[in-house]
């Protein structure tokens, strides 16, 4: 994963690009990272923003042909994994996923991961995975974001290297793509649980319908989380925003 690997001054969103370029025939692999983004994109429609150069803001554009389409948010996993031993090595710091989609740093948002896919005739056709990491965000930067959040600056008290950083991100997604594509599911949910922040936790859901409160039991092979609602009673969720009690 990685090549080619393009850089942009500016841009509209490396997710939008990576689309785009899948949509004209770009290969498995590219890997788009910018400075800045004029219309980075969130979960839910909502906006992502960060201050000019401070971030890592990277999309992978993969082409897993033969992943069934119910697994596709495995690679949002992959991503977040990888993202988590890459801090861990290279930083030593502990980062733990959030499901769906974030890393966390000391109970704050580090990362936002946005994994955006397209299907043909029922199999996948291209997926966009793109993370924001906050890497030297000043605690002023870190201020002016509306909920409480980590950046690798802040938690260590030293800049880091984004490219070094993105080359030890992309050696790991290496590692744990091909051993989603290899089968090896419980390896992966494995270490998910892991570095799970959730795991054991009490928690509410919001699903987009209601909201459904428990324990986190657990994760599936297939990413979806395991909720106990009570004695005996287990709900499998398949998306929606986490609070924790
Ligand atoms: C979230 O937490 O809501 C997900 C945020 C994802 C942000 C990244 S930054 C790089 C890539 N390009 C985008 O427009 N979004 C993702």
């Amino acid at each position: 994963l990685g090549r080619p690997l393009l850089h942009y001054q500016t841009i509209d969103s490396t997710n939008l690009e990576a689309r785009r370029l899948a949509e004209a025939g770009a290969a498995h692999g590219a890997c788009l990272c910018a400075e800045h983004q004029s219309a980075g994109r969130g979960r839910l429609g909502r906006a992502w923003q960060a201050p000019v150069g401070a971030s890592l803001l990277f999309s992978l554009l993969l082409r897993p042909v033969d992943l069934p389409v119910d697994l596709v948010f495995l690679l949002n996993n992959v991503v977040s994994l990888a993202v988590c031993r890459a801090v861990e090595g290279l930083c030593g710091l502990r980062a733990m996923v959030k499901w769906p989609n974030d890393v966390f740093l000391d109970g704050r948002k580090l990362v936002g991961v946005l994994t955006e896919f397209t299907c043909r005739a029922d199999r996948i056709d291209h997926v966009v995975v793109g993370a924001g990491l906050n890497v030297n965000w000043s605690p002023e930067d870190l201020a002016m974001l509306p909920a409480p959040a980590a950046s690798l600056l802040a938690a260590s008290g030293r800049r880091w290297d984004r490219a070094v950083l993105l080359a030890a991100i992309l050696r790991q997604a290496d590692a744990l793509y091909a051993s989603l594509l290899a089968g090896q599911l419980e390896a992966l949910r494995d270490e998910y649980q892991r570095q799970s922040l959730l795991l054991g936790r009490q928690v509410t859901i919001d699903d987009g319908g209601a909201l459904v409160g428990g324990q986190v039991a657990g994760f599936e092979p297939d990413g979806a989380l395991r909720l106990s609602t009570g004695p005996g009673r287990v709900r499998i969720v398949r998306h929606g925003d986490v609070s924790l009690k």
